[in-house]
């Protein structure tokens, strides 16, 4: 008899006319007593910190961290790892850079050896980024359960990478961790089992809390001699921004508009660097100021003295949200809409004019109030860590 690929062997083998049990995503068994976490870029760090300090408090789990290397630079990867007090991780795989398939072939085949020397009852993902989903994809081909940190999220844009590495990502993974009751839903629409997803909430929120009291005393503007809501900030990197030249060309000349009326703060992604570096593009005015790209603490330091923040970032659109501060999203959709719909963070095309009207409407439009969206408050990475480790449940 041929076996449908659908069917459980045990039912083909009895000739059941019974349609078998889907086979599906591997389950956690209970008590956990390796977790091995993967990382690799810049926004990865913030979601696996507060988790990381959780599970360093029960002494029944070991947590293992293998760095894929995706981002490499100190400034990328480092200086997060020890403002945020991370322990140096376990394996690093230095992938480095490539083509998507290069990336996610490389961080595949490094990642197996490891994981079959470490054998955790649970590796732990985070995020959308290409590491995400390429250990993802290795843990589940070997039959070890994936947790998904930060589930859920679409933006319904499949020419968007991280739309791909989100919905394989969360095919693949036997819990998800969701950050906003929007996500949830989306999920359930996928007809994903009620029973796996756990609405925990937005843990780069809980490194934001952790993180605020350190900021506000740093004064990051004070380095840049700017004022309190008389800047904007800018942090542009996805390739729909920044690898078509006329696009590039149309942000840039919108953020040097706005460099004649005020300071505009802008350290650059190392992508979007060697972009600007190809156009041979000088700005007219000297408001607009390029940067490195700068450490967490200060770049939350900036964020919450800015007048307005410009971005295609998902974390700073998250970030503002919390904060109060206005922000403009430079991307048609996003896949974090709860900003839009519950904070302060609105979406504009990539055209020039486009920017700076919405630019001059938005600015220093605050929120004037705590942020209110449920279970963005600090406490997301204890839920996780209950969900794991003691079976608790989170709808
Ligand atoms: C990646 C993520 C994106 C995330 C972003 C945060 C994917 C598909 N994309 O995009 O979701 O928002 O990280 O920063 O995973 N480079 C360096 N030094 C580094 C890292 C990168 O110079 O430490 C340069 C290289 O030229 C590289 C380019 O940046 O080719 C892009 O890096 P890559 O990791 O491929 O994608 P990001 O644009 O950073």
């Amino acid at each position: 008899m041929r076996h449908g690929s659908h069917l459980t062997m045990d039912n083909a083998a009895r000739g059941s006319p019974r349609l078998a049990r889907f086979v599906d995503a591997p389950v956690l068994k209970p008590r956990p007593r390796v977790v091995l976490s993967v990382v690799g870029a810049r926004p990865n760090f913030m979601k696996l910190a507060p988790l990381a300090h959780a599970l360093a408090a029960r002494a029944a789990v070991r947590h293992v961290v293998v760095h894929t290397g995706q981002h490499y630079d100190p400034e990328m990867s480092d200086a997060f790892f020890h403002e945020l007090g991370l322990p140096r991780p376990t394996a690093n795989l230095d992938v480095g850079s490539g083509s998507h398939a290069q990336q996610t072939a490389a961080i595949m085949q490094r990642f197996e050896p490891v994981l079959l020397d470490v054998r955790p009852d649970l590796v732990l993902v985070y995020g959308d980024v290409n590491s995400t989903v390429a250990a993802a994809l290795v843990a589940t081909k070997l039959g070890v359960p994936v947790g998904h940190v930060e589930a859920g999220l679409r933006s319904r844009d499949w020419s968007m990478p991280e739309e791909i590495n989100r919905v394989v990502t969360d095919r693949l993974s036997g819990l998800l961790f969701a950050p906003s009751r929007d996500a949830v839903e989306n999920l359930r629409a996928e007809g994903v089992p009620l029973g796996r997803i756990h609405f925990v909430g937005n843990i780069m929120i809980d490194s934001l809390v952790a993180m605020l009291p350190e900021a506000r005393r740093r004064n990051g503007r004070a380095r840049y001699g700017v004022a309190e809501r008389d800047y904007a900030l800018v942090t542009l990197h996805r390739p729909s921004n920044v690898d078509d030249p006329a696009t590039l060309r149309a942000v840039l000349a919108a953020l040097d508009d706005l460099g004649a009326e005020h300071p505009v703060l802008f350290p650059v992604h190392p992508r979007t660097q060697a972009r600007i570096g190809a156009l041979d593009w000088a700005p007219r005015h000297a408001g607009l100021r390029r940067l490195e790209p700068i450490p967490y603490l200060e770049m939350l330091g900036l964020t919450l003295g800015a007048g307005l923040v410009i971005t295609d970032s998902g974390g700073v659109q998250e970030e503002t949200t919390y904060l109060g501060v206005p922000c403009l999203t430079v991307r048609l959709n996003t896949e974090r809409p709860i900003t839009c719909t519950h904070g302060t963070n609105r979406l504009v095309a990539p055209a020039r004019e486009a920017i700076v009207t919405a630019a001059r409407e938005r600015w220093g439009y605050h929120a004037g109030r705590a942020c209110a969206i449920e279970r963005w408050d600090g406490h997301t990475a204890e839920r996780v860590a209950g969900v794991m480790c003691d079976g608790a449940r989170f709808d």
